[in-house]
Protein backbone atom coordinates (compact mmCIF):
# COMPACT_ATOMS: atom_id res chain seq x y z
CA UNK A 1 0.00 0.00 0.00
CA UNK A 2 1.17 3.69 -0.57
CA UNK A 3 0.31 6.75 0.68
CA UNK A 4 1.11 10.21 -1.36
CA UNK A 5 4.61 11.50 -0.59
CA UNK A 6 2.49 14.58 0.77
CA UNK A 7 0.38 12.77 2.89
CA UNK A 8 3.64 11.24 4.92
CA UNK A 9 4.89 14.72 4.68
CA UNK A 10 2.38 16.09 7.03
CA UNK A 11 2.67 13.29 9.43
CA UNK A 12 6.36 13.66 9.77
CA UNK A 13 5.81 17.21 9.81
CA UNK A 14 2.60 17.32 12.29
CA UNK A 15 4.82 15.15 14.76
CA UNK A 16 7.51 17.08 16.28
CA UNK A 17 10.29 14.98 16.49
CA UNK A 18 11.47 15.72 20.05
CA UNK A 19 7.94 15.33 21.09
CA UNK A 20 7.78 12.26 19.90
CA UNK A 21 10.64 10.81 20.68
CA UNK A 22 10.47 12.09 24.72
CA UNK A 23 7.53 9.75 25.10
CA UNK A 24 9.97 6.94 24.99
CA UNK A 25 13.40 8.36 25.81
CA UNK A 26 14.12 11.26 28.81
CA UNK A 27 15.45 13.50 27.19
CA UNK A 28 17.42 16.47 28.23
CA UNK A 29 18.31 19.76 26.47
CA UNK A 30 22.10 21.01 25.67
CA UNK A 31 22.82 23.95 23.50
CA UNK A 32 20.44 23.14 20.59
CA UNK A 33 19.91 20.18 21.28
CA UNK A 34 18.40 17.23 23.17
CA UNK A 35 20.63 14.35 24.63
CA UNK A 36 19.67 11.02 26.37
CA UNK A 37 20.34 7.73 26.77
CA UNK A 38 20.54 5.94 23.59
CA UNK A 39 17.27 2.83 22.88
CA UNK A 40 18.90 0.87 20.31
CA UNK A 41 22.13 0.20 22.02
CA UNK A 42 23.22 -0.15 25.94
CA UNK A 43 25.20 2.79 27.54
CA UNK A 44 25.81 4.52 30.75
CA UNK A 45 26.30 8.39 29.23
CA UNK A 46 24.17 10.00 26.80
CA UNK A 47 25.47 10.00 23.30
CA UNK A 48 21.63 9.72 21.86
CA UNK A 49 21.14 13.03 20.40
CA UNK A 50 17.28 14.99 18.73
CA UNK A 51 17.80 18.44 16.65
CA UNK A 52 14.55 20.03 16.88
CA UNK A 53 16.13 22.12 13.95
CA UNK A 54 16.81 19.18 11.76
CA UNK A 55 14.19 17.39 12.92
CA UNK A 56 16.44 14.34 13.17
CA UNK A 57 18.23 11.96 16.05
CA UNK A 58 21.45 10.42 16.17
CA UNK A 59 23.12 8.25 18.21
CA UNK A 60 27.12 9.12 18.29
CA UNK A 61 27.63 5.92 19.93
CA UNK A 62 25.87 3.03 17.56
CA UNK A 63 24.95 5.04 14.18
CA UNK A 64 21.35 5.10 14.80
CA UNK A 65 19.56 7.73 12.74
CA UNK A 66 16.34 8.96 11.14
CA UNK A 67 13.54 10.69 11.48
CA UNK A 68 10.38 11.04 13.47
CA UNK A 69 8.95 8.03 11.52
CA UNK A 70 12.20 5.66 11.49
CA UNK A 71 12.75 6.54 14.94
CA UNK A 72 8.91 4.48 15.48
CA UNK A 73 9.75 2.08 13.27
CA UNK A 74 13.14 1.17 14.71
CA UNK A 75 11.90 1.43 18.47
CA UNK A 76 8.16 -0.39 18.27
CA UNK A 77 9.82 -2.57 15.48
CA UNK A 78 6.99 -1.65 13.56
CA UNK A 79 6.90 -1.59 9.40
CA UNK A 80 7.13 1.68 7.69
CA UNK A 81 3.10 1.89 7.32
CA UNK A 82 2.44 0.92 10.93
CA UNK A 83 4.78 3.50 12.42
CA UNK A 84 2.79 6.15 10.05
CA UNK A 85 -0.29 5.17 10.99
CA UNK A 86 0.38 5.55 14.89
CA UNK A 87 1.89 9.40 13.83
CA UNK A 88 -1.25 10.08 11.90
CA UNK A 89 -3.62 8.61 15.28
CA UNK A 90 -1.12 10.65 17.42
CA UNK A 91 -1.06 13.85 15.30
CA UNK A 92 -5.12 13.22 14.41
CA UNK A 93 -4.66 13.40 10.82
CA UNK A 94 -6.79 10.95 8.91
CA UNK A 95 -5.03 8.71 7.11
CA UNK A 96 -6.76 8.16 3.29
CA UNK A 97 -8.02 4.44 3.30
CA UNK A 98 -8.60 4.61 -0.57
CA UNK A 99 -4.85 3.19 -1.61
CA UNK A 100 -5.23 0.25 0.06
CA UNK A 101 -5.99 -2.92 -2.25
CA UNK A 102 -8.89 -4.36 -1.58
CA UNK A 103 -6.36 -8.10 -0.67
CA UNK A 104 -4.00 -5.73 1.73
CA UNK A 105 -7.05 -4.32 3.30
CA UNK A 106 -8.32 -8.31 3.71
CA UNK A 107 -5.35 -9.04 4.97
CA UNK A 108 -4.39 -6.18 7.51
CA UNK A 109 -8.07 -7.19 8.73
CA UNK A 110 -7.53 -10.72 8.77
CA UNK A 111 -4.15 -9.98 10.84
CA UNK A 112 -5.72 -7.77 13.69
CA UNK A 113 -8.75 -10.27 13.96
CA UNK A 114 -6.37 -12.98 15.18
CA UNK A 115 -4.55 -10.90 16.99
CA UNK A 116 -7.82 -9.75 19.06
CA UNK A 117 -8.92 -13.58 18.91
CA UNK A 118 -5.51 -14.46 20.09
CA UNK A 119 -5.59 -12.09 23.29
CA UNK A 120 -9.17 -13.31 24.13
CA UNK A 121 -7.75 -16.56 24.34
CA UNK A 122 -5.14 -15.92 26.30
CA UNK A 123 -7.06 -13.98 28.67
CA UNK A 124 -9.32 -17.08 28.98
CA UNK A 125 -6.62 -19.39 29.62
CA UNK A 126 -4.95 -17.07 32.11
CA UNK A 127 -8.89 -17.07 33.72
CA UNK A 128 -9.37 -20.62 33.63
CA UNK A 129 -5.72 -20.74 35.92
CA UNK A 130 -7.43 -19.10 38.41
CA UNK A 131 -10.48 -20.76 38.71
CA UNK A 132 -11.15 -24.34 40.64
CA UNK A 133 -11.28 -25.53 36.68
CA UNK A 134 -7.42 -24.73 36.55
CA UNK A 135 -6.25 -25.73 39.77
CA UNK A 136 -4.07 -28.73 38.35
CA UNK A 137 -2.34 -26.26 35.95
CA UNK A 138 -1.90 -23.58 38.94
CA UNK A 139 -0.64 -26.39 40.98
CA UNK A 140 1.95 -27.44 38.34
CA UNK A 141 3.07 -23.83 38.03
CA UNK A 142 3.07 -23.57 41.60
CA UNK A 143 5.46 -27.22 42.49
CA UNK A 144 7.67 -25.74 39.54
CA UNK A 145 8.23 -22.11 41.81
CA UNK A 146 7.00 -19.91 39.64
CA UNK A 147 5.50 -16.63 41.90
CA UNK A 148 2.05 -15.53 41.03
CA UNK A 149 3.71 -12.43 40.00
CA UNK A 150 5.68 -14.18 37.48
CA UNK A 151 2.65 -16.02 36.02
CA UNK A 152 0.66 -12.59 35.62
CA UNK A 153 3.86 -11.57 33.66
CA UNK A 154 3.95 -13.93 31.80
CA UNK A 155 0.23 -14.09 31.04
CA UNK A 156 0.51 -18.00 32.08
CA UNK A 157 -2.77 -19.95 31.71
CA UNK A 158 -4.75 -22.90 31.97
CA UNK A 159 -6.70 -25.01 29.00
CA UNK A 160 -8.95 -27.41 30.24
CA UNK A 161 -10.26 -31.05 29.96
CA UNK A 162 -13.83 -30.00 27.83
CA UNK A 163 -12.88 -30.19 24.07
CA UNK A 164 -14.25 -27.28 22.39
CA UNK A 165 -14.98 -24.58 25.54
CA UNK A 166 -12.08 -22.04 24.22
CA UNK A 167 -14.28 -22.41 20.19
CA UNK A 168 -17.44 -21.84 21.84
CA UNK A 169 -16.16 -18.69 23.79
CA UNK A 170 -14.73 -17.46 20.64
CA UNK A 171 -17.34 -18.09 18.88
CA UNK A 172 -19.61 -16.11 21.40
CA UNK A 173 -17.69 -13.39 21.14
CA UNK A 174 -18.49 -12.85 17.33
CA UNK A 175 -15.74 -14.78 15.54
CA UNK A 176 -16.46 -17.06 12.39
CA UNK A 177 -15.25 -20.37 11.64
CA UNK A 178 -13.07 -19.20 8.77
CA UNK A 179 -10.93 -16.90 11.07
CA UNK A 180 -10.86 -19.14 14.23
CA UNK A 181 -9.10 -22.26 11.90
CA UNK A 182 -6.17 -19.71 10.73
CA UNK A 183 -5.92 -18.66 14.48
CA UNK A 184 -4.30 -22.52 14.66
CA UNK A 185 -6.35 -22.50 18.27
CA UNK A 186 -8.85 -24.58 16.51
CA UNK A 187 -9.49 -27.23 14.00
CA UNK A 188 -12.86 -27.45 12.39
CA UNK A 189 -14.03 -31.01 10.79
CA UNK A 190 -16.89 -32.25 9.29
CA UNK A 191 -17.96 -33.99 12.80
CA UNK A 192 -17.34 -30.39 15.30
CA UNK A 193 -14.68 -28.22 16.06
CA UNK A 194 -11.92 -29.14 18.72
CA UNK A 195 -9.58 -27.36 20.80
CA UNK A 196 -6.08 -27.63 19.56
CA UNK A 197 -5.27 -26.78 23.24
CA UNK A 198 -6.57 -29.61 25.89
CA UNK A 199 -5.53 -29.95 29.61
CA UNK A 200 -2.30 -28.01 29.49
CA UNK A 201 -0.71 -25.32 30.91
CA UNK A 202 -0.32 -22.33 28.44
CA UNK A 203 2.15 -20.18 27.58
CA UNK A 204 1.26 -16.72 25.43
CA UNK A 205 3.82 -16.12 22.67
CA UNK A 206 4.15 -12.51 22.20
CA UNK A 207 5.65 -10.71 20.13
CA UNK A 208 8.38 -7.42 21.00
CA UNK A 209 5.31 -5.34 21.37
CA UNK A 210 3.95 -8.01 23.73
CA UNK A 211 0.90 -8.47 21.12
CA UNK A 212 0.13 -12.44 21.79
CA UNK A 213 1.07 -14.59 18.46
CA UNK A 214 1.06 -17.50 19.60
CA UNK A 215 0.54 -19.91 22.45
CA UNK A 216 2.72 -23.36 23.65
CA UNK A 217 1.11 -25.74 25.85
CA UNK A 218 2.76 -28.41 28.09
CA UNK A 219 1.83 -31.16 29.24
CA UNK A 220 1.87 -31.39 33.18
CA UNK A 221 3.61 -34.49 34.30
CA UNK A 222 4.76 -36.71 31.42
CA UNK A 223 2.98 -37.04 27.87
CA UNK A 224 3.45 -36.62 24.42
CA UNK A 225 4.42 -34.01 22.97
CA UNK A 226 5.64 -32.06 26.36
CA UNK A 227 5.08 -29.17 24.53
CA UNK A 228 2.08 -28.55 21.79
CA UNK A 229 2.57 -25.10 19.88
CA UNK A 230 0.56 -22.84 17.50
CA UNK A 231 1.36 -23.41 13.95
CA UNK A 232 2.78 -20.04 12.00
CA UNK A 233 -0.09 -18.20 11.11
CA UNK A 234 -0.51 -14.61 9.14
CA UNK A 235 0.91 -12.99 12.63
CA UNK A 236 3.09 -15.76 13.88
CA UNK A 237 6.56 -16.41 12.52
CA UNK A 238 8.80 -18.68 14.30
CA UNK A 239 11.81 -18.06 12.36
CA UNK A 240 11.35 -14.30 14.12
CA UNK A 241 10.08 -14.54 17.38
CA UNK A 242 12.02 -15.27 20.32
CA UNK A 243 10.44 -15.57 23.98
CA UNK A 244 11.06 -13.00 26.07
CA UNK A 245 12.11 -10.13 24.11
CA UNK A 246 9.22 -8.04 24.66
CA UNK A 247 10.42 -7.56 28.01
CA UNK A 248 14.37 -8.27 27.58
CA UNK A 249 14.38 -5.42 25.17
CA UNK A 250 14.17 -3.26 27.73
CA UNK A 251 16.91 -4.76 30.17
CA UNK A 252 20.04 -2.50 30.49
CA UNK A 253 22.33 -5.18 30.05
CA UNK A 254 24.63 -5.14 27.44
CA UNK A 255 24.04 -8.47 26.82
CA UNK A 256 21.10 -11.19 26.22
CA UNK A 257 20.91 -14.31 27.92
CA UNK A 258 19.77 -17.22 24.91
CA UNK A 259 17.92 -20.18 25.91
CA UNK A 260 16.53 -23.07 24.71
CA UNK A 261 12.76 -22.94 26.79
CA UNK A 262 9.87 -21.35 27.99
CA UNK A 263 10.49 -22.49 31.34
CA UNK A 264 14.22 -21.36 30.86
CA UNK A 265 13.26 -17.83 30.18
CA UNK A 266 10.42 -17.51 32.93
CA UNK A 267 13.09 -19.08 35.61
CA UNK A 268 15.73 -16.68 34.78
CA UNK A 269 13.35 -13.89 34.74
CA UNK A 270 12.08 -14.42 37.93
CA UNK A 271 15.53 -14.98 39.49
CA UNK A 272 16.44 -11.28 38.09
CA UNK A 273 17.74 -11.79 34.66
CA UNK A 274 15.61 -9.96 32.82
CA UNK A 275 17.38 -9.87 30.06
CA UNK A 276 16.67 -13.86 28.87
CA UNK A 277 15.32 -15.01 25.42
CA UNK A 278 14.25 -18.61 23.73
CA UNK A 279 14.34 -19.46 20.07
CA UNK A 280 11.54 -22.06 21.45
CA UNK A 281 12.03 -25.21 19.84
CA UNK A 282 12.85 -24.63 16.42
CA UNK A 283 16.47 -24.01 15.49
CA UNK A 284 18.10 -20.53 15.69
CA UNK A 285 18.00 -18.74 12.09
CA UNK A 286 19.79 -15.66 11.11
CA UNK A 287 16.22 -13.84 11.54
CA UNK A 288 17.06 -14.39 15.04
CA UNK A 289 20.29 -13.09 15.01
CA UNK A 290 18.97 -10.35 13.56
CA UNK A 291 16.17 -9.58 15.49
CA UNK A 292 18.52 -9.92 18.27
CA UNK A 293 21.39 -7.25 16.99
CA UNK A 294 18.73 -4.40 17.38
CA UNK A 295 18.93 -4.96 21.24
CA UNK A 296 22.79 -5.81 21.28
CA UNK A 297 25.79 -7.21 20.36
CA UNK A 298 26.53 -9.72 23.00
CA UNK A 299 25.06 -13.01 23.55
CA UNK A 300 25.62 -15.41 26.31
CA UNK A 301 24.70 -18.87 24.94
CA UNK A 302 22.57 -21.02 27.90
CA UNK A 303 21.86 -24.16 26.42
CA UNK A 304 21.14 -26.89 27.39
CA UNK A 305 24.22 -29.25 28.84
CA UNK A 306 22.74 -32.02 26.85
CA UNK A 307 23.86 -33.70 23.86
CA UNK A 308 21.25 -31.37 22.04
CA UNK A 309 22.08 -28.34 23.71
CA UNK A 310 25.37 -28.83 22.38
CA UNK A 311 24.97 -29.11 18.64
CA UNK A 312 22.22 -26.34 18.83
CA UNK A 313 24.65 -24.30 20.40
CA UNK A 314 27.18 -24.86 17.77
CA UNK A 315 24.54 -24.29 14.93
CA UNK A 316 24.33 -20.67 16.52
CA UNK A 317 27.19 -19.71 17.00
CA UNK A 318 28.11 -19.01 13.61
CA UNK A 319 24.77 -17.29 12.53
CA UNK A 320 25.49 -15.11 15.77
CA UNK A 321 28.79 -14.25 14.18
CA UNK A 322 27.95 -13.90 10.68
CA UNK A 323 25.08 -10.84 12.49
CA UNK A 324 28.29 -9.33 14.43
CA UNK A 325 27.09 -10.61 17.66
CA UNK A 326 29.82 -11.43 19.95
CA UNK A 327 29.05 -14.71 21.78
CA UNK A 328 29.88 -16.65 24.64
CA UNK A 329 28.88 -19.51 25.98
CA UNK A 330 28.14 -20.30 29.48
CA UNK A 331 28.35 -24.28 31.45
CA UNK A 332 25.72 -25.72 33.18
CA UNK A 333 26.57 -28.43 34.37
CA UNK A 334 26.03 -30.01 36.13
CA UNK A 335 22.53 -29.25 35.65
CA UNK A 336 20.74 -29.76 32.87
CA UNK A 337 18.92 -26.22 31.78
CA UNK A 338 19.26 -22.44 33.46
CA UNK A 339 15.60 -23.51 35.08
CA UNK A 340 17.15 -26.44 37.18
CA UNK A 341 20.52 -24.52 37.40
CA UNK A 342 18.92 -21.57 39.69
CA UNK A 343 15.99 -23.62 41.44
CA UNK A 344 19.29 -25.38 42.75
CA UNK A 345 21.96 -23.23 43.20
CA UNK A 346 20.49 -19.57 43.17
CA UNK A 347 20.44 -16.68 40.93
CA UNK A 348 24.25 -15.21 42.69
CA UNK A 349 25.98 -18.68 41.62
CA UNK A 350 23.93 -18.41 37.88
CA UNK A 351 25.79 -14.86 37.78
CA UNK A 352 29.38 -16.52 39.10
CA UNK A 353 28.81 -18.36 35.69
CA UNK A 354 28.21 -15.93 33.79
CA UNK A 355 31.13 -13.98 34.16
CA UNK A 356 33.03 -17.24 33.54
CA UNK A 357 31.01 -18.21 30.64
CA UNK A 358 33.38 -19.48 27.47
CA UNK A 359 34.29 -17.53 24.53
CA UNK A 360 32.23 -19.60 21.59
CA UNK A 361 35.41 -20.07 19.32
CA UNK A 362 37.15 -21.27 22.43
CA UNK A 363 34.16 -23.41 23.28
CA UNK A 364 33.93 -25.39 19.76
CA UNK A 365 37.50 -25.99 20.19
CA UNK A 366 36.54 -27.87 23.37
CA UNK A 367 33.91 -29.67 21.84
CA UNK A 368 36.22 -30.84 18.60
CA UNK A 369 37.96 -32.38 21.16
CA UNK A 370 36.15 -34.78 22.42
CA UNK A 371 35.93 -36.31 19.28
CA UNK A 372 39.65 -37.54 19.88
CA UNK A 373 41.43 -39.65 21.63
CA UNK A 374 44.58 -37.91 22.57
CA UNK A 375 46.38 -40.38 24.12
CA UNK A 376 46.55 -41.61 21.29
CA UNK A 377 49.56 -39.86 18.81
CA UNK A 378 48.09 -40.13 15.54
CA UNK A 379 44.32 -38.87 16.90
CA UNK A 380 46.37 -36.30 19.02
CA UNK A 381 48.10 -34.69 15.99
CA UNK A 382 44.42 -34.98 13.98
CA UNK A 383 43.18 -32.79 16.61
CA UNK A 384 46.05 -30.42 16.23
CA UNK A 385 45.34 -30.01 12.49
CA UNK A 386 41.67 -29.71 13.38
CA UNK A 387 42.42 -26.55 15.39
CA UNK A 388 44.70 -24.87 13.10
CA UNK A 389 42.64 -25.00 10.19
CA UNK A 390 39.27 -23.90 12.86
CA UNK A 391 42.11 -20.68 13.61
CA UNK A 392 42.57 -19.67 9.88
CA UNK A 393 38.88 -18.93 9.81
CA UNK A 394 40.14 -15.73 11.40
CA UNK A 395 40.66 -13.29 8.41
CA UNK A 396 42.73 -10.57 10.32
CA UNK A 397 46.35 -11.24 11.45
CA UNK A 398 46.25 -9.98 15.14
CA UNK A 399 43.15 -11.61 16.13
CA UNK A 400 44.53 -14.99 14.83
CA UNK A 401 47.46 -14.26 16.74
CA UNK A 402 45.29 -13.75 19.74
CA UNK A 403 43.12 -17.08 19.49
CA UNK A 404 46.68 -19.26 18.66
CA UNK A 405 47.86 -17.91 22.40
CA UNK A 406 44.79 -18.51 23.82
CA UNK A 407 43.92 -21.82 22.03
CA UNK A 408 47.36 -22.77 23.02
CA UNK A 409 46.98 -22.17 26.67
CA UNK A 410 43.41 -23.72 27.18
CA UNK A 411 44.49 -27.30 25.55
CA UNK A 412 48.53 -26.96 26.56
CA UNK A 413 49.63 -26.80 22.98
CA UNK A 414 53.06 -25.21 22.98
CA UNK A 415 52.40 -21.99 20.97
CA UNK A 416 55.19 -21.68 19.01
CA UNK A 417 54.29 -25.32 17.29
CA UNK A 418 50.57 -24.15 16.77
CA UNK A 419 51.57 -20.77 15.27
CA UNK A 420 53.54 -22.51 12.62
CA UNK A 421 51.04 -25.11 11.85
CA UNK A 422 48.35 -22.50 11.49
CA UNK A 423 50.62 -20.70 8.98
CA UNK A 424 51.96 -23.86 7.38
CA UNK A 425 48.06 -24.78 7.00
CA UNK A 426 47.76 -21.66 5.81
CA UNK A 427 50.07 -21.35 3.35
CA UNK A 428 48.62 -24.87 1.35
CA UNK A 429 44.99 -23.40 1.07
CA UNK A 430 45.99 -20.37 -0.31
CA UNK A 431 45.21 -20.41 -3.55
CA UNK A 432 42.33 -23.09 -3.21
CA UNK A 433 38.87 -21.38 -3.75
CA UNK A 434 37.31 -22.34 -0.31
CA UNK A 435 37.92 -18.84 1.79
CA UNK A 436 38.96 -20.67 4.55
CA UNK A 437 42.22 -19.54 3.80
CA UNK A 438 42.48 -15.32 4.62
CA UNK A 439 43.64 -14.55 1.28
CA UNK A 440 39.70 -14.32 0.12
CA UNK A 441 38.81 -12.21 2.28
CA UNK A 442 41.88 -9.69 1.99
CA UNK A 443 40.64 -9.18 -2.04
CA UNK A 444 37.24 -8.39 -0.53
CA UNK A 445 38.85 -5.67 1.65
CA UNK A 446 40.78 -4.21 -1.37
CA UNK A 447 37.34 -3.86 -3.16
CA UNK A 448 35.99 -2.07 -0.40
CA UNK A 449 38.68 0.12 0.13
CA UNK A 450 38.62 1.32 -3.61
CA UNK A 451 34.71 2.14 -3.86
CA UNK A 452 34.89 4.19 -0.44
CA UNK A 453 37.64 5.88 -2.05
CA UNK A 454 34.53 7.42 -4.24
CA UNK A 455 31.77 7.58 -2.16
CA UNK A 456 33.62 8.85 0.93
CA UNK A 457 34.49 12.26 -0.38
CA UNK A 458 31.05 12.28 -1.78
CA UNK A 459 29.37 11.92 1.14
CA UNK A 460 31.66 14.21 3.20
CA UNK A 461 30.72 16.99 0.80
CA UNK A 462 27.23 16.48 1.06
CA UNK A 463 27.77 16.70 5.02
CA UNK A 464 29.90 19.83 4.70
CA UNK A 465 27.21 21.54 2.64
CA UNK A 466 24.20 20.44 4.85
CA UNK A 467 26.53 21.55 8.03
CA UNK A 468 27.59 25.04 5.97
CA UNK A 469 25.32 26.06 3.45
CA UNK A 470 27.72 28.82 2.84
CA UNK A 471 29.85 27.02 1.24
CA UNK A 472 27.42 26.36 -1.90
CA UNK A 473 28.93 29.41 -2.75
CA UNK A 474 32.47 27.83 -2.73
CA UNK A 475 31.30 25.15 -5.08
CA UNK A 476 29.32 27.44 -7.60
CA UNK A 477 30.62 26.22 -11.24
CA UNK A 478 32.89 23.53 -9.93
CA UNK A 479 30.50 21.27 -8.76
CA UNK A 480 27.43 20.37 -9.69
CA UNK A 481 24.79 17.73 -8.69
CA UNK A 482 26.30 15.19 -11.75
CA UNK A 483 29.41 15.34 -10.01
CA UNK A 484 27.78 12.95 -7.38
CA UNK A 485 27.97 9.65 -9.41
CA UNK A 486 26.93 7.38 -6.76
CA UNK A 487 23.46 6.93 -7.64
CA UNK A 488 22.38 7.13 -4.02
CA UNK A 489 23.95 10.31 -3.29
CA UNK A 490 23.12 12.37 -6.80
CA UNK A 491 19.70 11.98 -5.76
CA UNK A 492 20.20 13.15 -1.70
CA UNK A 493 22.46 16.23 -4.05
CA UNK A 494 19.46 16.92 -6.24
CA UNK A 495 17.30 17.81 -3.28
CA UNK A 496 20.14 19.28 -1.22
CA UNK A 497 20.98 21.21 -4.08
CA UNK A 498 16.54 22.49 -4.30
CA UNK A 499 16.45 22.97 -1.58
CA UNK A 500 19.45 25.75 -1.11
CA UNK A 501 17.90 27.58 -3.89
CA UNK A 502 14.58 27.70 -2.50
CA UNK A 503 16.07 28.71 1.29
CA UNK A 504 16.30 25.98 3.24
CA UNK A 505 17.74 22.57 3.18
CA UNK A 506 15.57 20.37 5.11
CA UNK A 507 17.07 16.92 6.45
CA UNK A 508 13.89 15.24 7.64
CA UNK A 509 11.74 16.12 4.82
CA UNK A 510 14.65 14.59 2.55
CA UNK A 511 15.04 11.44 4.60
CA UNK A 512 11.09 10.87 3.88
CA UNK A 513 12.11 9.87 -0.03
CA UNK A 514 14.01 7.31 1.39
CA UNK A 515 12.61 6.04 4.33
CA UNK A 516 10.70 2.47 2.79
CA UNK A 517 14.33 1.15 2.09
CA UNK A 518 16.11 0.74 5.87
CA UNK A 519 19.80 0.41 4.28
CA UNK A 520 18.98 3.53 2.32
CA UNK A 521 17.56 5.82 5.21
CA UNK A 522 20.19 4.91 7.31
CA UNK A 523 22.64 5.57 5.12
CA UNK A 524 21.13 9.03 4.03
CA UNK A 525 19.94 9.80 8.00
CA UNK A 526 24.01 9.55 8.58
CA UNK A 527 24.91 11.81 5.92
CA UNK A 528 22.80 14.72 7.79
CA UNK A 529 25.35 14.01 11.29
CA UNK A 530 28.41 12.94 10.50
CA UNK A 531 30.91 14.69 12.28
CA UNK A 532 33.05 17.36 10.30
CA UNK A 533 36.26 17.88 11.14
CA UNK A 534 35.58 20.36 14.05
CA UNK A 535 38.01 20.07 16.28
CA UNK A 536 40.67 21.29 12.69
CA UNK A 537 41.88 24.98 12.86
CA UNK A 538 40.53 26.65 9.83
CA UNK A 539 43.39 25.82 8.00
CA UNK A 540 43.01 22.15 8.58
CA UNK A 541 39.68 22.86 7.55
CA UNK A 542 40.31 24.69 4.62
CA UNK A 543 42.41 21.75 2.92
CA UNK A 544 39.83 18.85 4.53
CA UNK A 545 37.27 20.81 2.44
CA UNK A 546 39.37 21.75 -0.50
CA UNK A 547 40.48 17.80 -0.94
CA UNK A 548 37.14 16.61 -0.62
CA UNK A 549 36.00 19.18 -3.36
CA UNK A 550 38.77 17.92 -5.51
CA UNK A 551 38.18 14.23 -4.68
CA UNK A 552 34.27 14.61 -6.12
CA UNK A 553 35.46 16.18 -9.19
CA UNK A 554 38.34 14.44 -9.75
CA UNK A 555 36.56 11.13 -9.13
CA UNK A 556 33.52 12.56 -11.26
CA UNK A 557 36.11 13.25 -14.67
CA UNK A 558 37.43 10.17 -14.37
CA UNK A 559 34.27 8.38 -14.30
CA UNK A 560 32.90 10.93 -17.38
CA UNK A 561 36.01 9.93 -19.37
CA UNK A 562 35.98 6.29 -19.33
CA UNK A 563 32.06 7.11 -20.71
CA UNK A 564 33.09 9.25 -22.92
CA UNK A 565 30.54 9.11 -26.27
CA UNK A 566 32.91 10.99 -28.85
CA UNK A 567 36.62 12.76 -29.04
CA UNK A 568 34.79 15.75 -28.80
CA UNK A 569 33.47 15.55 -24.96
CA UNK A 570 36.62 13.47 -23.89
CA UNK A 571 38.78 16.31 -25.16
CA UNK A 572 36.44 18.68 -23.06
CA UNK A 573 37.28 16.11 -19.81
CA UNK A 574 40.72 16.40 -20.24
CA UNK A 575 40.53 20.47 -20.39
CA UNK A 576 38.62 20.12 -16.96
CA UNK A 577 41.51 17.37 -15.46
CA UNK A 578 44.14 19.96 -16.51
CA UNK A 579 42.45 22.78 -15.05
CA UNK A 580 41.29 20.45 -11.69
CA UNK A 581 45.32 20.50 -10.64
CA UNK A 582 45.10 24.32 -10.11
CA UNK A 583 41.76 24.14 -8.35
CA UNK A 584 42.36 26.18 -5.04
CA UNK A 585 39.18 27.00 -2.89
CA UNK A 586 39.20 27.70 0.53
CA UNK A 587 36.19 28.18 3.12
CA UNK A 588 36.77 31.66 4.29
N1 LIG B 1 9.95 -27.98 22.64
C1 LIG B 1 8.87 -28.10 21.79
N2 LIG B 1 8.24 -29.30 21.63
C2 LIG B 1 8.67 -30.39 22.32
C3 LIG B 1 9.77 -30.28 23.17
C4 LIG B 1 10.40 -29.06 23.31
O1 LIG B 1 8.47 -27.13 21.18
N3 LIG B 1 8.02 -31.53 22.16
C5 LIG B 1 10.58 -26.67 22.78
C6 LIG B 1 9.91 -25.88 23.87
O2 LIG B 1 9.91 -24.53 23.48
C7 LIG B 1 10.82 -26.10 25.04
C8 LIG B 1 12.18 -26.17 24.39
O3 LIG B 1 11.95 -26.79 23.15
O4 LIG B 1 10.73 -25.05 25.97
C9 LIG B 1 13.20 -26.92 25.18
O5 LIG B 1 12.79 -28.28 25.35
P1 LIG B 1 13.18 -29.12 26.62
O6 LIG B 1 14.58 -28.88 27.02
O7 LIG B 1 12.74 -30.54 26.38
O8 LIG B 1 12.15 -28.57 27.67
P2 LIG B 1 12.36 -27.58 28.90
O9 LIG B 1 12.45 -26.21 28.44
O10 LIG B 1 13.41 -28.08 29.82
O11 LIG B 1 10.93 -27.75 29.54
P3 LIG B 1 10.56 -28.26 30.97
O12 LIG B 1 11.52 -27.63 31.90
O13 LIG B 1 9.16 -27.76 31.09
O14 LIG B 1 10.64 -29.75 30.94
MN1 LIG C 1 13.68 -27.67 31.83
Amino acid sequence: MFYPEDTIEEVRMRNDIVDVISGYVKLQKKGSNYFGLCPFHNEKSPSFSVSPQKQMYYCFGCGAGGNAITFVMEYENYTFLEAVKLLADRAGIRLPEAEDSPEERQKSHKRSRILEANKLAANYFYYQLRHPQGKAGYEYFKNRALSDDTIRRFGLGYANKASNDLYQYLKSKGYEDSLLKETGLVTIEERGAYDKFWNRVMFPIMDVNSRVVGFGGRVMGSGEPKYLNSPETLVFDKSRNLYGLNYARTSRENYILLCEGYMDVIAMHQAGFTHAVASLGTAFTPQHALLLKRYTQQVVLTYDSDGAGVKAALRAIPILKEAGIFTKVLSMKPYKDPDEFVKNMGADAFRERIAQAQNSFLFEVDVLKRDFQLDDPEQKTKFYHGVAEKLLEFGEALERDNFIHAVSQAQGIPYEDLRRLVNQLGARLIGRPRSAAYGGRREAGKKKEKEDGIRKPQRLLLTWLIERPVLFDKIDGIIGVDDFIEPLYRQVAEMVFAGHKQGKVNPAEILNHFIQDEEQYKEVAALFHARLEESLDSGGQNKAFSEVVYRVKKNSLDYASRNAADIGELQKIIREQAALKTLSITID
